[in-house]
């Protein structure tokens, strides 16, 4: 893994014209139950691959299988429009655990509270407490998710993102999404998420042309930090939402003979528990 900037960023984002920023998180303050920024030279985000998480072809396949047949239609995306499909699960992390215990340390939850953001991050679908088709615990995709949420919060405890003092537990999101193209991944434009920290990892990405993700510093928005293209099964983004906004370019059908374009990614999002 390393931090961005590193080789596998390609920059500038080549639609660096292009996202549009949500004015109200420009000036967004920081929730102060949050832990105190760290310190500005410190990395804001990272990239992962396939190398940083212990899956097999069969995990990946459980997952691949996961998102084709487990994912519903995404009721909330504004105009009724249905280019969405997904399926949520949600885990408790242990932070002071993660250390001995790796996946030990979090516990899927069978029956998570529903899922809320306040307007000002996400004015596409903000103050909505809103409930997806819930992956139970038993579920074979459980495990391989686990193992990457656990792997992204190994990543963050080593760099104060998460910590036993400001964050002993933690609400961990892992939201299935498969993209039928043409379709929007970030339809709230550069946005943050409202969490402590989150990560995307692309599972599959077929007959699709854009999908271009880009991070930008939260208290500059125009100055973009990091361009490029998860490409790979597990090819994967971390940051740190305290400090950056990210956005991701639409999704077409790359060849319209080629059947169906989609772009299957995982979203975990770490948000403290009261
Ligand atoms: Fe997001």
């Amino acid at each position: 893994m390393c931090a961005t900037g590193g080789p596998r960023c390609r920059q500038p984002c080549p639609d660096a014209e292009g996202p549009p920023i949500n004015a109200n998180q420009r000036a967004a303050t920081a929730d102060p139950e949050l832990p105190a920024p760290r310190s500005p030279d410190a990395p804001s985000s990272w990239m992962m691959t396939a190398d940083d998480f212990p899956l097999t072809e069969r995990d990946l396949h459980v997952l691949c299988r996961t998102f084709r047949d487990y994912t519903e239609l995404d009721h909330w995306l504004p105009g009724g429009e249905q280019y969405r499909r997904r399926a949520y699960q949600c885990f408790d992390l242990a932070t002071a655990r993660l250390a001995e215990d790796g996946p030990g340390a979090l516990t899927a939850i069978d029956q998570p509270p529903p899922y809320v953001q306040s307007k000002q991050v996400n004015p596409v679908a903000g103050d909505i407490e809103r409930t997806f088709k819930l992956i139970p615990p038993e579920h074979p995709a459980t495990e391989p998710t686990r193992q990457i949420a656990t792997a992204v919060a190994r990543l963050l405890a080593a760099n104060g993102v998460l910590s036993v003092q400001t964050t002993p537990h933690c609400l961990v999101d892992a939201h299935y999404m498969r993209l039928l193209a043409p379709g929007h991944p970030a339809p709230e434009g550069k946005h943050r998420d409202g969490l402590i920290a989150g990560s995307a990892h692309l599972i599959q990405r077929t007959n699709v042309t854009g999908g271009v993700s880009a991070l930008y510093d939260r208290y500059d928005p125009d100055r973009e930090l990091c361009g490029f293209v998860l490409e790979n099964p597990l090819d994967s983004y971390v940051f740190d939402d305290e400090r950056v906004l990210h956005y991701t370019t639409t999704i077409t059908v790359t060849d319209p003979d080629a059947g169906a374009g989609l772009r299957d990614v995982l979203l975990i999002g770490f948000r403290k528990r009261e």
